[in-house]
């Protein structure tokens, strides 16, 4: 007989729902997504599904196709009526007793949510403070996949010290990004806007890839180039590039404050400039790109 216990519920084992068998649970076999809208417009959503897709390859999970989660987006996006929601979604490679091999022909299990997006108002105007964490993440970080303890555990010790954000750091004493977030850095007397450069350490954040378009035209030159804590502290600006809140400026890292410990000049410049770059996305595409 199989058995299974639900807290202090025993249950016959073939009598557990398929959210009790779900890789996603077991495995963190999945790959997810996260998207924003501005003012009734869902921001860059082909760039997402194409990132999604990418994932989704890349873990070998190949349904359904794409054509249908952008419509399952646009139906409940529709049907929230939010103007500014955050939509989360993820597929597992599906439900099934714990094995690390999956059967063959195994159905992957699509969720998803949506609610208003986080108001980042007072992180923009004030600032955040982050903490340095290390890096101990897999080797493919490129992967926007459902293991995210390294990373949960990062954001926890933050919290723990104040912080709103990890910034990880490798082994060979690098920042990589945020725990959940692109991380930026400005030097003021070059005209440098300074982020890592994209690769297997790091998501390719779509915020990542607006915020260098935001930049473009201007006097700031976009150099890809990798930082130690020592660099990123003793710089002019620091930024945060996120889905969520787009630009959030850093005032303090671990303990010390950037410059004067103010948003940056140049921060408030970009966070205009990917303001009116939302404005224009919103004017020249249809209400769902
Ligand atoms: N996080 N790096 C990591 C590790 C992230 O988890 C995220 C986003 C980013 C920024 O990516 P984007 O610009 O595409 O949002 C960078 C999401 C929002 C999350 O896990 O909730």
């Amino acid at each position: 007989m199989n058995l299974a216990m639900i807290g202090d519920r025993i249950v016959e084992g073939n009598q557990l729902g398929p959210e009790y068998l779900d890789r996603g649970l077991y495995f963190g076999d999945g790959v997810y997504e996260v998207l924003r809208s501005y003012q009734g417009r869902i921001f860059a959503l082909e760039d997402h599904l194409a990132r999604f897709a990418r994932s989704m390859h890349e873990v070998g999970i190949h349904e359904p196709d794409i054509g249908q989660i952008r419509q399952r987006i646009l139906r409940i996006f529709g049907q929230a009526g939010l103007p500014n929601a955050k939509i989360y979604f993820h597929l597992t490679r599906g439900s099934e007793p714990r094995n690390h091999t999956p059967r063959k022909g195994l159905l992957p299990n699509f969720f998803m949510t949506i609610g208003p997006a986080p108001d980042s108002t007072k992180d923009k105007a004030q600032g955040v403070a982050v903490s340095t964490f290390p890096d101990w993440r897999w080797k493919r970080c490129d992967i926007k996949s459902l293991n995210l303890l390294p990373n949960v555990l990062a954001r926890m010790d933050a919290e723990k010290k104040g912080c709103a954000e990890a910034i990880l750091v490798n082994e060979a004493g690098e920042i990589t990004e945020g725990s959940g977030s692109a991380f930026f850095a400005i030097d003021a007397k070059r005209n440098e806007l300074i982020t890592r450069p994209l690769g297997h350490e790091i998501l390719p954040s779509i915020t990542r890839q607006h915020v260098i378009r935001a930049a473009q035209g201007s006097d700031l030159k976009v150099v890809e180039r990798t930082l130690t804590p020592a660099d990123a502290a003793g710089l002019d600006e620091l930024f945060l590039a996120v889905t969520t809140k787009d630009i959030v400026p850093v005032i303090r890292f671990d303990g010390q404050h950037i410059r004067d410990g103010k948003p940056g000049f140049l921060t408030k410049f970009l966070i205009d400039r990917f303001a009116a770059l939302v404005c224009q996305d919103e004017k020249t595409k249809t209400p769902a790109s």
